[in-house]
């Protein structure tokens, strides 16, 4: 089976090695990426074919797309984009991660290597649970929401639609963040954070309006 990977940096090559350790070795990558020249990737995983319009020329029937892509916001652009395709997506998981009974990892979505999702974790589609992360029992992931490398969810917190985790955040036991909310790396959620805002320090605050202008604009 051909897979057409969207996206070809450091985190697409990631997510297609991932893949082909899960198919044991096997896999047939085409690679697609508006910023990466076409040629072969220095990984060896395949070849960038051209941009993400070029998709459909390649496209052909029983081909899988998968998503080579971690920030939240472009992720959904992403899969509005190429829906009309009508391909299926690739639910990627390292064969080195962990995933406990009655977890469910939805379609699209990627778990890499070290990553452990314990019991009853439900994870929506296009999520993204970057190496070494954790899901407790009970976490919640919502769709297109993303893990950095490290996060970690203590049981029965709920991460929502396209939510940003930096790297080493961790979310204390039931608590939620909002929809579109940014967890910046290392900090630290011990209450439920309300969505579309960024947060950092531990523990986690808002990051000031003062902070936003000077680190020149919002997000
Ligand atoms: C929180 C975050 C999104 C903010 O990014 P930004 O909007 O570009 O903000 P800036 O880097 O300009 O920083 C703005 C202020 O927040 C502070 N800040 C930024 N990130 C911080 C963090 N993680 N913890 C504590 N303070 C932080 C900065 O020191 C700065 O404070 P100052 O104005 O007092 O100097 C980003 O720093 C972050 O942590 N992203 C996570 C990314 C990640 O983990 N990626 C993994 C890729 S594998």
């Amino acid at each position: 089976m051909r897979h057409l990977v969207v996206g070809a940096a450091g985190h697409a090559q990631e997510v297609a090695w991932s893949l082909a350790a899960q198919r044991g070795g096997a896999a047939d990558f085409l690679f697609f990426d508006d910023r990466v020249a076409p040629g072969r990737l220095a990984s060896g995983l395949g070849c960038v074919v051209g941009p993400l319009d070029a998709i459909a020329a390649h496209a052909r029937p029983g081909d899988r797309l998968v998503l080579g892509i971690g920030l939240p916001v472009l992720k959904a652009r992403v899969v509005a984009r190429l829906a009309r395709l009508g391909l299926r997506w690739e639910t990627v998981v390292h064969p080195a991660a962990i995933i406990g009974p009655n977890s469910e990892i939805a379609e699209g979505s990627y778990v890499a290597a070290g990553a452990c999702v314990t019991v009853n974790v439900r994870a929506g589609r296009f999520a993204t649970i970057n190496m070494h992360c954790q899901a407790a029992h009970d976490a919640v992931i919502e769709p297109f929401a993303t893990l950095h490398p490290g996060a970690r969810l203590a049981g029965g917190a709920t991460i929502g639609e396209g939510a940003e985790l930096g790297t080493n955040a961790v979310v204390l036991p039931g608590v939620t963040i909002g929809a579109w909310a940014v967890l910046g790396a290392g900090a630290v959620a011990i209450r439920t954070l309300e969505g579309e805002r960024t947060y950092v320090g531990v523990p986690a605050r808002p990051l000031s309006v003062r902070q936003r202008a000077a680190a020149g604009g919002a997000r």
